[in-house]
This record gives C-alpha cells, structure tokens and sequence, in this order.
C-alpha cells in the first residue's frame, strides 16, 4: 500500500513511520526534512502536495503547527490553509482516505467544570470513576484554543469532501503524545490524556486499514484510568484495543 505522511519529521510523523511501515511503502514529507529520506515539502504550497499525493491511496495528514498557544497568523497558514490544501490535493490525486491528526482540545474546555475539574486536578476522592460521564464524538466541541477551532475546521473539512467527493476520512483526535513515552514528570493532565507510543501506532494503523468506512472521528488515548474521552466508538468501530493505562506509572513511584 502506497501511503503518505505529512509531518514525517515530527514526534508522531516519526513514530507512524516507523510503526506503520510493515506491508506499506511510506513516503514522508515535511518542511524540515530530515536525513532518513522524508522529503523537502510544504504544505502551504498546494502544487508541492499534489505531486506527492500521486499514487498514493492513503495519506496520513500530521503536519501542522501543534501548539495549543499559536498565534491566529501561524494556525491560519498551516492549519487552515496548509490542511485544505491537503484535502485538495487528495482529491485531485484520487487518495482513497486521508487520516488527519486532530486532538482531545477540540473538547477541552469540558475540563474547567466537575467532574473533569475534578481529574485534572488530581482530586480523585470527589470522583465516582465508575459513573463518570465520557466526553465523545457526539458531545458537542467546546475548543480552548485557535488551535482546536483549526483542528474542528479540518474534521468538518474531511466531512465535506466526504460528503461531496467521496473521500474516506479518518479524523484521529489525539491525547498527549509526549516526547519519551512518559513524561519527566506525570501529572493528572497525563494520567487523563496520555497516548502511548504503541497504542498511537496501534491506532493509526487501524485507521489505515479499516474497510468501508466512509468518515468518523475518534478519540485516541490509552487504557488510561483517569480518562475522560471516550474509546468504545474506536474499539467498536476500528477495532482498537490499547494495551497501555498511564496509572502504571503511579504505582511505579514516578509521582
Ligand atoms: N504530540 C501530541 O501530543 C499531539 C496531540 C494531539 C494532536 N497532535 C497533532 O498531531 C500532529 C503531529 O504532532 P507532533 O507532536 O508530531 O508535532 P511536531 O511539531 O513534532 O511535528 C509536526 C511536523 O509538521 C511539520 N510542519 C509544520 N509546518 C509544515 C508545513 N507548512 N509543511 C510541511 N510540514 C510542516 C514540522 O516541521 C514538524 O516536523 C499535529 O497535527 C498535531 O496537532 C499531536
């Protein structure tokens, strides 16, 4: 299967390449490429997109400014318009499914009231974690950030082109990915949103792979017990089964 991923120089571009790879030939490309083949592209420039996009039946769209704290200026350039011409090139390429890299954000203003206050505070006694309410991808968006309002473009995006081109769209809403695959130092924010390094690649794969599916956003984080997202609808849908629950950590010692 000919794929191809933007971003493939970042944190999680270099994780899909590396985990997804077997029975797939990846062809990665970023705006600072790097040494191990992924090549010299930006996504802004929607000529340089469609090139890549040729022959190949999915993309794996990554690239983008991931910071919660970018400025409008930054979100607008890669975001918005470096996402649309993602989409765009795809369906001028004839790519079968794009799957695009959303987050937990687009929903993370839930987390200033009980009882996911309560989570990210650690303040665990006032929780009833067996009757707690999951936040999924019906529960209405309430983003924090230009950040997440660019993401919710990029979903509904994905829904158009599904709707009116017949793109399958994938949209991954992602929880914290961090640079190792534990944070120096946990915190409730990473017992709740943690996205391991395995059940990532797991994830994306399936994604990849799964049949006839048309469009459908899903939540993507680990087993955690803290969580406050959602997995049955990937489980159910995609098949995911996350082998990681960051709560490991804390019986390890590392709080
Ligand atoms: N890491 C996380 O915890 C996390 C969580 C949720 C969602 N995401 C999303 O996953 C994706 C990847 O995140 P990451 O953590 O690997 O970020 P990253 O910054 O490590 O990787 C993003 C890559 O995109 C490239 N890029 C930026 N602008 C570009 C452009 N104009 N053209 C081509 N390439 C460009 C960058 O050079 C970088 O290599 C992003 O879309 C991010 O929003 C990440």
């Amino acid at each position: 299967m000919e794929v191809l991923v933007t971003g493939g120089s970042g944190r999680i571009g270099r994780l899909v390449r590396e985990g997804c790879s077997r029975g797939r030939n990846i062809t990665s490309l970023d705006v600072a490429p790097s040494d191990d083949g992924t090549v010299a592209a930006d996504i802004r420039k929607l000529d340089e997109i469609q090139r890549l996009s040729r022959g190949k039946e999915v993309v794996v769209h990554l690239a983008a400014d991931p910071n919660v704290g970018a400025s409008w200026e930054s979100i607008h350039e890669k975001n918005i318009i470096g996402t649309y011409n993602v989409f765009e090139a795809c369906r001028r390429s004839d790519v079968r499914r794009v799957v695009f890299a959303s987050t937990v954000h687009v929903t993370w203003m839930y987390h200033s009231q009980p009882p996911y206050s309560y989570i990210v505070n650690g303040e665990y006694d006032k929780v009833d974690i067996g009757h707690l309410q999951m936040i999924s991808h019906q529960t209405p968006p309430r983003p924090d950030s230009y950040y997440a309002v660019s993401k919710l473009f990029g979903e509904n995006l994905g829904r158009y082109y599904t709707d009116t081109y017949g793109l399958s769209v994938v949209c991954l809403r992602f929880g914290w990915v961090p640079p190792g695959d534990k944070p120096p130092q946990p915190s409730p924010f990473f017992f709740a949103s943690w996205l391991s390094r395995r059940d990532l690649v797991q994830l994306v794969e399936r994604s990849i792979d799964a049949g006839d599916l048309k469009f459908d956003v899903f939540y993507g984080v680990s087993n955690n017990k803290w969580r406050f997202w959602d997995i049955s609808h990937p489980r159910e849908v995609l098949g995911y089964s996350p082998v990681d629950d960051a709560e490991s950590f804390r019986s390890k010692g590392d709080v």
